[in-house]
């Protein structure tokens, strides 16, 4: 298996064998953080970290890889330069690419549904990143995936679900059932986190039950590949359309509020109108009620969360939840990922 100068933009692009060697290398570098094996892997070598979103965990996860992987992370926005888009004139993907790519082993790109025209196009500026650079293209969240989010969520419910930190079970997901339960709240968040998760919990053998409001479906082609992966892992696929019933069973709960597939319009995305609909689907919240239902289920989140709203405070600071094992797991899987792509192992 090769996976030097290979670009990660969705995790459905890397074969089964590829996922897994690289979160076995992270969980190998969990157990041992601070060893003088990992240290030089990077050294001397810059990642370029290009943010047209906030982050708090991608931008310091990365930050912190890159310091202990003996290399530097470097912090760049479109503000900072004059770049090409659907609004401005400036420079365009393929001399940004290219240029960027004589500076750099590697290159984070961030964008989400805010920032672009309509929905996959934030996606498609990253292939055509990937198409012109000679370095790999890592995505630190589109507006459709978030690979590198999808990575930590899988290895903290093998862990929670295995033998604990840094000892991940993967034979241990299979047959276990996902819910992934829309949520209220007023933050019109983006598909990316969520169809990461239902695209690697399916990888792995779990059986994913979607639970939304009437009108709140995702993308056709993402659910279709879920499927796809249920089939070959003989797993199940469902959807319901209560905020009840889904959690009957479940091994892990996920609550985290989407915008709804009318999101965009005349070119951009109508947050507040997107808002103001979420508003009439209050009561979609993992309660502890309602985690009494599963068994015995973990609570996994990509944070940031809305508490009171997407989870309450009791569920998201109980004992069962993972967020922060998670949260910590970016850091561990994308040290992988730049190892086995950019670095010299
Ligand atoms: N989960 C995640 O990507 O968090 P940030 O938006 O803070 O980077």
């Amino acid at each position: 298996m090769e996976l030097y100068g290979r670009d990660l933009i969705c995790t459905q692009d890397w074969t089964f064998d590829e996922l897994v060697a690289t979160l076995e290398l992270a969980a190998r570098m969990k157990r041992d953080r601070f060893s003088d094996r990992w240290g030089a892997i990077l050294r001397n070598r810059t990642f370029v970290m290009f943010f047209y979103n906030p982050s708090v965990r991608t931008r310091l996860s990365f930050e912190a890889g890159l310091t202990e992987l003996g290399g530097h992370a470097q912090f760049m926005t479109p503000s900072a330069g004059r770049f090409k888009s659907d609004k401005q004139a400036g420079e365009t993907i393929e001399d940004a690419a290219k240029v960027m790519a004589r500076y750099a082993a590697g290159i984070g790109i961030r964008i989400l549904e805010d920032r672009v025209p309509y929905y996959g196009a934030g996606d498609e500026m990253l292939r055509e990143y990937a198409y012109w650079a000679g370095v790999p293209i890592i995505n630190m969240a589109d507006d459709r995936f978030h690979p590198c989010q999808a990575l930590a969520d899988v290895m903290g419910w093998a862990e929670w679900l295995g033998q604990g930190p840094g000892r991940p079970d993967y034979g241990a997901l299979r047959g276990k059932k996902l819910l992934l339960s829309w949520g209220s709240g007023a933050l019109a968040r983006s598909w990316c986190s969520v169809q990461a998760a239902m695209l690697i919990a399916s990888r792995f053998g779990m059986n994913v039950t979607m639970a939304y409001p009437e009108g709140y479906d995702l993308d056709a082609e993402v659910i279709s590949w879920t499927k796809q992966n249920c089939q070959r892992n003989k797993a199940d696929f469902e959807v319901v359309h209560d905020p009840d019933s889904g959690y009957d069973g479940a091994h892990v709960v996920y609550c985290r509020n989407w915008v709804s597939p009318e999101a965009y319009q005349d070119g951009s995305l109508q947050k507040q109108r997107e808002i103001e609909r979420a508003m009439a689907y209050t009561g979609w919240t993992t309660t502890v009620e309602r985690m009494a239902r599963t068994d015995n289920a973990i609570f996994t989140h990509p944070m940031p969360v809305d508490r009171g709203s997407e989870v309450t405070d009791e569920v998201a600071s109980g004992s069962r939840s993972a967020i922060y094992d998670i949260a910590e797991n970016r850091l561990h899987v994308q040290k992988a990922i730049m190892a086995l792509t950019m670095g010299n192992l």
